[in-house]
């Protein structure tokens, strides 16, 4: 089957596309479609990501935090090229450097009393590994978990996630999986209560669900209900970790010292799987006597070892739980003063650089993930609650790119407030929808520089651009065309007039006829009081069919 994209693509990019969707994922590439979002990644840099067509984007997705220190963060990549060419995997049977060396540092990274690491390819197998040792050590089979928590896709990581993504596959676990909704101190009691619970696994900020913040003495109070009922407390902080909350660890900033801690993305250093569940002495005590309990041939290799332990470092570094901060505040600062300025902006939950923003309803918060696309930032709304967008800048990022993310993100702000209404109907909004109404009044104001003063406005479309019908007193109709703020510089308005130009004269392909101003220009920018920016007005094109 052929596949019919909603956005013009090269060749290249329609190859890729075809290929993925016939052979990895088509139900991936068709819903991001239908959203707009046609992204095909190539190069990467910093936090920059371009795609096959040369579309450039801002990383505000980060993989979740993957791509902490950057895309090919070259200090990262000088260990990786370093180490290949006399490192590769490794044998899981046996010690090696790399591992006791990141070992090690992990121990010394975390919160007092961690004594065992486990090693694995990814955050979910950290997870499970979390899950059997807790079941080992209490010698119960029960895990509570939150109601929309997410701590992977593998079996038992995946039966303690969100209990609609387990069912889908038949692999949810009702009798021991048990769910209970964030914030919510009684609910955990009452599942703790009976005294048969091995594990408790919080997201210390659930990023899947928009990243609501815990209540005050929320965790800590979980923390002792597991003290109280003898189950052991595992902190997923494969998001909230490794510096992003401007602590180490995001549980610091709640003071709470849990029993296990998982970690994964960001310590692959976006090059080289990494991820580990770090235990207490109690909950890694099956590895004493079972030296085989846990194996995975790709988890803990040598060569992703060197690159973790660096890209520890690096994260964790003090300048770096600086830099978090004080971007964080920047951040924050320009947030809250676009805030007022768009209704549907509704609130800012903020752990340093770990951001929901939250919007009016998922329809907004949809259209928000779509508005930051087209205005060149890759950022997605939280699976289980698409009201909030997650802004997940990274741990290196300066001034000058915080600067770039709000201008780019108020775009968006205006980009949205001018489209929603086509978004989620396909069609023009109604006449009254105020943003309509300024723009058709800058557009009357428009008029004159065409000396068409008082020439009857049809709205003709209303989507990244408003294009209105004006109809002179003679009979003769024109289009007036009034852009989006910054979605054109006007060299690039110019000189698509002057290459319409060009084809109308050469005679090669029937373009529209440019009618300059008054003034003798082929655009003129124009304010309104009701419109918030300035906007390009460009020539009425003399159109063709009525
Ligand atoms: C909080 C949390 N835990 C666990 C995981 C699973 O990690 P992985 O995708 O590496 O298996 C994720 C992945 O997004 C996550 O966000």
């Amino acid at each position: 089957m052929t596949l019919e994209l909603h956005k013009p693509a090269s060749e290249r990019k329609r190859a890729i596309l075809q290929a993925v969707h016939d052979h990895l994922y088509p139900g991936r590439v068709l819903r991001l479609d239908r959203g707009g979002i046609d992204f095909v990644p190539d190069r990467r840099e910093g936090y920059r990501y371009w795609d096959v067509d040369g579309r450039e984007l801002l990383d505000l997705h980060l993989n979740g935090g993957t791509f902490n220190l950057g895309h090919c963060n070259l200090q990262l990549v000088e260990v990786l090229q370093r180490e290949a060419p006399r490192c590769d995997i490794g044998n899981h049977h046996f010690a090696s450097e790399p591992k006791a060396r990141l070992a090690q540092a992990l121990i010394a990274a975390m919160p007092g009393g961690m004594r065992y690491v486990v090693l694995t390819s990814s955050g979910s197998e950290a997870c499970d590994v979390a899950i059997k040792s807790a079941r080992f050590a209490t010698g119960r089979r029960k895990v509570v978990s939150l109601a929309a928590g997410y701590h992977g896709r593998t079996g038992l990581s995946g039966a303690a996630g969100d209990d609609s993504a387990a069912a889908y596959f038949h692999s949810d676990y009702p009798g021991e999986f048990i769910k209970v909704p964030f914030n919510d101190l009684p609910a955990m009691e009452r599942a703790l209560a009976s005294r048969d619970v091995a594990l408790v696994m919080m997201e210390t900020i659930p990023a899947t669900d928009g990243f609501p913040l815990p209540a005050a003495g929320y965790l800590p109070a979980v923390k002792a209900l597991c003290e109280k009922f003898g189950a052991l407390y595992l902190a997923d902080e494969v998001q909230t970790g490794l510096g992003r909350t401007g602590h180490r660890w995001g549980i610091e900033a709640f003071g709470v010292v849990p029993d296990m801690i998982v970690t994964g993305k960001g310590l692959s250093g976006g090059l080289y799987p990494m991820a580990a569940a770090v235990m207490c002495e109690r909950a890694g005590a099956w590895l004493r006597d079972n030296g085989w309990g846990h194996v995975s041939t790709f988890g803990g290799s040598d060569l992703g070892c060197h690159v973790a332990l660096k890209a520890l470092e690096l994260s964790l570094a003090e300048e770096t739980l600086a830099n978090v901060r004080t971007r964080a505040e920047q951040l924050r600062c320009g947030l809250e003063a676009l805030k007022p300025r768009f209704p549907f902006f509704v609130d800012i939950r903020q752990q340093g650089l770990v951001i929901g923003l939250k919007f009016a309803d998922r329809q907004h918060g949809q259209g928000m993930m779509r508005a930051l696309y087209e205005n060149g930032i890759w950022a997605i709304c939280a699976g289980f609650d698409e009201s909030v967008v997650q802004f997940k800048p990274g741990l290196l990022i300066d001034q000058a790119y915080c600067d770039e993310v709000l201008r780019r993100f108020e775009n968006a702000c205006i980009w949205l407030a001018n489209n929603l209404f086509a978004l989620t109907t396909g069609g023009n909004p109604p006449e009254d929808d105020p943003v309509l109404v300024g723009i058709r009044a800058l557009a009357e104001d428009a008029l004159a520089h065409w000396n068409l003063e008082g020439a009857p406005l049809k709205l003709i479309k209303h989507r990244e651009n408003t294009i209105f019908r004006a109809t002179a007193a003679d009979g003769r109709s024109f289009a007036l065309r009034i852009h989006r703020h910054g979605y054109h510089t006007d060299a690039e308005l110019q000189s698509e007039i002057d290459w319409m130009r060009t084809l109308t004269r050469d005679g090669c392909i029937e373009t529209p006829t440019v009618v300059p101003t008054a003034a003798g220009t082929d655009f003129v920018t124009v304010r309104h009081e009701r419109v918030e920016q300035p906007r390009q007005a460009a020539p009425p094109l003399t159109i063709s069919a009525e």
